[in-house]
Parts: structure tokens; sequence; C-alpha cells
């Protein structure tokens, strides 16, 4: 099987590319750093003599990034949708480019790839979507607004394409992992997050997303604490919801 990952260079990406490599699948590795792509395909090669590996570098919160990617690579069986950033802070106090560049790539590239791909999917009555959300999707969290409003989004979307294109024989999974081992809290300016202990490490979490996405869920949450808080977010009121959401971001402000 032709299987596409973004960003996956290094996090949940780089797990999803290795348990793919595992089963001989072709991939297709998608991220900006090219040196990155390199080394994650050297790794490929030598530990599961993966011989089909292609790297394309592209910047996917850049207009019209899916659409050149889509062109690049016409033939996939699945489409892995993992590559997504964000930022803590006082939305207000924000520098819009970069929440701009955060909605580029978390919503519209994502939304783009779907469309594009889903299209091939539903003309040959076969494919896989797994779109990487969080459990940020299931609540507003003040001081991470608009990352865990564009992963409402994904969430939002992923279970209306998976009801759409179901008669077509296409599987559109939402995974929505919680607090994961990754690069992902430096990349927003806080690591430490990912040295807390009791935290999932990237390599179970695509896992859960893989047999998910192969079972036909609609949406996958790892880990039991995170299926509550989600089930709790849905049941109490937005008041209660939000001030604890408050009180618990609040040192990220
Ligand atoms: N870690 C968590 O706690 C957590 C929790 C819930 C959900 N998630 C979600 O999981 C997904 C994967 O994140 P991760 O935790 O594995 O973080 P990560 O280790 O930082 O990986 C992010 C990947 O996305 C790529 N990327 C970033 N910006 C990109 C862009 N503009 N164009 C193309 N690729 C780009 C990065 O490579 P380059 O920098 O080379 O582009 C990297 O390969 C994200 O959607 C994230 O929102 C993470």
């Amino acid at each position: 099987m032709n299987v596409l990952i973004t960003g996956s260079s290094s996090g949940i990406g780089l797990e999803f590319a290795r348990l793919y490599a595992a089963q001989e699948n072709s991939l297709i590795l998608v991220s900006r750093s090219k040196q990155a792509l390199n080394e994650v395909k050297q790794e490929l090669i030598t530990k599961f003599n993966c011989k089909n590996v292609r790297i394309i570098p592209l910047d996917l919160s850049k207009h019209g990034s899916a659409e050149e990617l889509h062109k690049k690579v016409p033939d996939i069986d699945i489409l892995i949708n993992n590559a997504g950033v964000g930022d803590f802070g006082e939305c207000v106090s924000m520098p819009i480019e970069k929440i701009s560049a955060m909605i580029s790539l978390n919503i519209t590239a994502l939304t783009e790839l779907c469309m594009l791909y889903g299209r091939d999917f539903k003309n040959a009555k076969k494919g896989g979507v797994l779109n990487v959300a969080s459990i940020a999707a299931f609540q507003p969290l003040p001081y991470f607004g608009a990352y865990s409003a564009s992963k409402a989004y994904v969430l939002s979307f992923s279970l209306a394409l998976a009801a759409e294109l179901k008669e077509y024989n296409v599987t559109v999974t939402c995974l929505c992992p919680g607090t994961t081992k990754t690069n992902f809290f430096s990349a927003g300016g806080r690591a430490e997050i990912s040295q807390e202990k009791g935290i999932m490490s990237a390599s179970t979490v695509a896992a859960l997303g893989k047999s998910g996405l192969e079972r036909k869920q609609l949406i996958v949450i790892p880990g039991r604490q995170n299926r509550f808080f989600a089930l709790a977010a849905k049941l109490l009121p937005h008041k209660i919801v939000l001030g604890y959401a408050k009180r618990m971001m609040e040192e990220y402000r």
C-alpha cells in the first residue's frame, strides 16, 4: 500500500512511518525539513529494509501546498494528516501571522488533502484517512484557544467526512491524543511539558491510531483518563468545563 504521512520527521508521524514501514508498505513522507526526512528515510531502509520511501520537503502552511502535493503524489491508499502545530498564550497578545499559519496547517491543508485524496478514494471505492486531532478537540482551552478550536474543527470535519465516504468503502478515523511525548511542546516553547510523568509515548499513540483505522473506528482517544475528560466535557455545562479549563491552563497564559 502507498501511505502518505504528513509531519513524519518526528513524534507521532515518525512512529506511523516506522509502523507502516515494518509492514512493507511504500511510504511518502512529508514535512518541512529535508534533512530530518532524509534521516528518517535512512532509518527505515536500515531497520526495516523498506525499499520504497519517498520524501517530500514541503511547508503545508503555504497556500497551494496541498494541490502541489497531490500533483506530485497522485496515487495513494492511505492518507495520514498528522502535521500540526500549536502555541500557548493569551489569544489577543499572540502574533497574528503565527495563528494564521497554524490555521493554514491544522485546518486548511488537512481539509484540502482530504478533499483531493478523498475524491480519488471515492472513485476507487477504497482508501483510508487518519486525521490527527487532539483531546483538546473536546473542550475550548483558554490560552490554547485557536489550537483547541482548530482541533475541534478536525474532529467535526472528520466525522462528517466519514459519514459521507462510508458508502464508498472509504474509512475516515480521527485520532485524538492527550499529552504525548514528542517535540510538539518544544516547538510551542514549552518543552518541559513533555518531561512530565505518565505521559504517553508517541509509539503507543501511533499504534492505537493505526489499529483504529484498520478497525474502521470513527474516533480513537488513547488512554482511559483522556476518554474520561472527553466524556466529562460533553456532559457538563460549558460554564463548569470552561472554569476548570481556565484554571488548568492559567500557567500557560
Ligand atoms: N504531542 C502532543 O501532546 C499532542 C497531543 C495531541 C495532538 N497532537 C497532534 O499530533 C500531531 C503530531 O504532533 P507531534 O506531537 O508528533 O509533534 P512534533 O514531534 O512536533 O511533530 C510535528 C510534525 O509536523 C511537521 N510540521 C510542522 N509544521 C509543518 C508544516 N508547516 N508543514 C509540514 N510539516 C510540518 C514537523 O516537521 P518539520 O518541523 O520538519 O516541518 C513534524 O514532523 C499534531 O497534529 C499535533 O497537534 C499532539
